[in-house]
């Protein structure tokens, strides 16, 4: 991972200096004034010379340049626009593409003096996201091809408050890059035993982990997690994550907790309801609800954020063994409802049916929120662009919303209601577990919403749909090809906005 520190401003004499300039920005001052004179103002022609107006999107690369005096200076000058407002998402955004333009360097200093310390963090914060790499499995890369950036010095005069803003950033940088380590990781490898373990390394950052077997899950009932489990020869886990940070050392009751439970299918063949095999090797991903579940956990403990909260995950392979479920089968849920399996390849829906119920019973929480790649046809509605958010509470809809806005986790809230529900009913049992393709995903959501218990109280509960989002085809801002940890980054800030303190 990329050291990235705050340093008081002094010219490097190798490497990358960064000169972040806003659309319109006055004068030059500190390290750009600072080069620019050095240079004999060549920094300025050069801008002016391609037409930079600090416009977000738009870079300038001057290559060794020489300084007036003789000394050396650094191998490559790169301006890069922040766009006419500087915030914290212009400058995130900006710390991603710069990346790329930085990453031959070892190292970089970014002059940050005219930058508001958090601006000048959320620079580093999009730089490290965009950073990620997994290379576990890559044994004969040439050195030459591999990027170079080992540090990135964020030149500033106001070096504590850049720090201050700068450690809850590290600690979800931290949980962004092992939910993305886990969803990557090839299923052969992370397996439901091997997730609970990575889960089980978290007590190091003060979590208390609990992981329950087959054993455990027949005690509580969950016959749809197991039913799931039965064709393959691992096991099923589900890991309860603990984090107390605001009842922690304080007498009298504990809060209730806010509570994030994750679909963690480590491989999904569909069962017997068999996928096509032309991209099956992509349902490796299928745990990436669990993987942002972790990955939350481990982001709000390290940022020691001041909540109560619990992450949940229920940890399957879905395989077609010669003990796997059938199309026909009933089983009977932690809840007590029963489910007529139509189709085994519509598994998620039961994983989250068990933990979502067990969830609520022990821990009466203050909201639920479950993550899950659970439909195709959130894909065919909202393509790549947009999670799925289903709620039945309109408070909490509206902060996961704004939450996902403010982080560049977008959803876009789809609609539940009786209709959809009567498309799950069963002739057998209490229901079937898909609907039918029309409104696919809606009818998977109420599905769940079935376990979600409103009998006795309300409980504001939302699900978001993240088959779509939780990896990409292509490089995004903050996040290379491949697994992107959607979720997390918006469920830190939704905690963060409104269940702190
Ligand atoms: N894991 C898949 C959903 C999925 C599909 C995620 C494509 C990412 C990309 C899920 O378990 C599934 O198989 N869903 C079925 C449901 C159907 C059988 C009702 C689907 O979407 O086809
Ligand atoms: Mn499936
Ligand atoms: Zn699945």
């Amino acid at each position: 991972m990329i050291d990235i520190a705050f340093v008081k401003p002094a010219l490097p004499r190798h490497g990358a200096l960064v000169l972040p300039i806003g659309e319109g920005a006055e004068a030059f001052t500190g390290l750009a004034q600072a080069i620019d004179a050095a240079t004999g103002g060549a920094v300025q022609r050069a801008l002016t010379a391609a037409g930079f107006k600090g416009r977000k999107g738009q870079s300038c690369t001057i290559w060794a340049p020489a300084l007036a005096d003789g000394a050396a200076g650094p191998a490559r000058i790169v301006s890069i626009g922040l766009g006419k407002e500087v915030t914290a998402e212009a400058a995130e955004a900006a710390g991603g593409a710069l990346y790329g333009l930085i990453q031959a360097e070892r190292e970089a200093v970014v002059a940050a003096e005219a930058l508001p310390p958090p601006v000048a963090a959320a620079l580093g914060m999009g730089l490290l996201l965009r950073s990620y790499r997994f290379d576990r499995y890559r044994t004969t890369e040439k050195e030459e091809d591999k990027p170079k950036l080992e540090r990135l010095s964020i030149a500033t005069d106001a070096a504590s408050a850049a720090k201050a803003a700068w450690a809850p950033l590290r600690a979800v940088a931290d949980g962004v890059f092992l939910a993305r380590d886990l969803v990557t990781e090839p299923p052969n490898i992370l397996n439901p035993l091997e997730m609970a373990e990575r889960c089980r390394a978290l007590e190091s950052l003060g979590l208390t982990v609990e992981i329950m077997g087959p054993k455990e899950l027949k005690k509580l009932g969950m016959g749809a997690i197991l039913g799931v489990a039965q064709g393959s020869a691992q096991e099923p886990r589900m890991v309860v994550m603990q984090w107390n940070g605001a009842s922690k050392g304080k007498k009298g009751t504990a809060q209730r907790p806010v509570a994030f439970i994750g679909k963690g299918v480590t491989f999904d063949t569909g069962g017997i309801s068999i996928k096509p095999a032309a991209g099956m090797e992509d349902m490796k991903w299928d745990m990436a609800g669990a993987g942002a579940v972790i990955g939350l956990m481990a982001a709000l403990a390290g940022r020691k954020a001041k909540v109560d909260a619990v992450g949940l995950v229920g940890l399957v392979e879905n395989m077609p063994g010669g003990n796997a479920q059938r199309p026909g089968d009933v089983v009977t849920t932690a809840s007590g409802q029963t489910v007529e399996v139509i189709n085994t390849d519509a598994e998620g829906r039961l994983v989250l049916a068990d933990v979502l119920h067990y969830c609520q019973t022990r821990f009466a929480p203050r909201f639920m929120v479950d993550l899950a790649t659970l439909t195709g046809a959130i894909i065919i509605a909202l393509g790549h662009e947009h999670a799925g958010l289903f709620s039945n509470d309109d408070e909490l809809a509206g902060r996961i919303m704004a939450a996902g806005k403010a982080v560049g986790e977008a959803c876009w809230r789809m609609p539940l209601g009786e209709a959809y529900d009567k498309q799950i009913k069963s002739e057998i049992a209490d229901m079937k577990n898909v609907g039918g393709r029309p409104g696919g995903s809606i009818s998977a959501a109420q599905f769940i919403q079935r376990f979600v218990d409103t009998k006795a109280g309300p409980m504001p509960w939302a699900h978001l749909d993240i088959a779509g989002t939780a990896w990409s085809g292509k490089d995004l801002a903050t996040s290379p090809k491949g697994a992107t940890a959607f979720g997390l980054r918006l469920l830190d800030r939704l905690v963060a906005e409104h269940y702190e303190g």
